[in-house]
């Protein structure tokens, strides 16, 4: 499956969403996940985002993210296309460290 790293949180693009086939990604208030048990691994989402926040749960950056991308999938609603907003300082948090101890909700 894929995994939606720290690198989304307060970025929130949303163009992963646009691409999904399986509307799989759930919404929090600052970051989106991918729920595990609807990911087809299309791949289609990775190259879209540009904060670099997804990877494949196989790559050792993503093992920090994959329990919270399980757990919130389960507790957060199903993001679609017209839902959501990116938000206005999006770029100013590209690339930015330390955002889960910051920003994450
Ligand atoms: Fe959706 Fe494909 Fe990305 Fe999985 S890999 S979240 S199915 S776009
Ligand atoms: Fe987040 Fe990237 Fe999607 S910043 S909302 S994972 S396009």
């Amino acid at each position: 499956t894929f995994v939606v790293t720290d690198a989304c949180i307060r970025c929130k693009f949303m163009d992963c969403v646009e691409v999904c086939p399986v509307e799989c990604f759930r919404e929090g208030e600052n970051m989106l996940v991918i729920d595990p048990n609807e990911c087809i691994d299309c791949n289609l989402c990775l190259p879209e985002c540009p904060a670099d926040a997804i990877l494949p749960d196989i790559e050792s950056a993503a093992t920090p993210w994959i329990e919270l991308n399980r757990t919130y999938a389960a507790i957060w609603p199903a993001v679609s296309s017209n839902a959501g907003q990116r938000p206005p300082d999006a770029e100013a948090f590209k690339g930015v460290a330390g955002k889960y101890e910051q920003y994450f909700s």
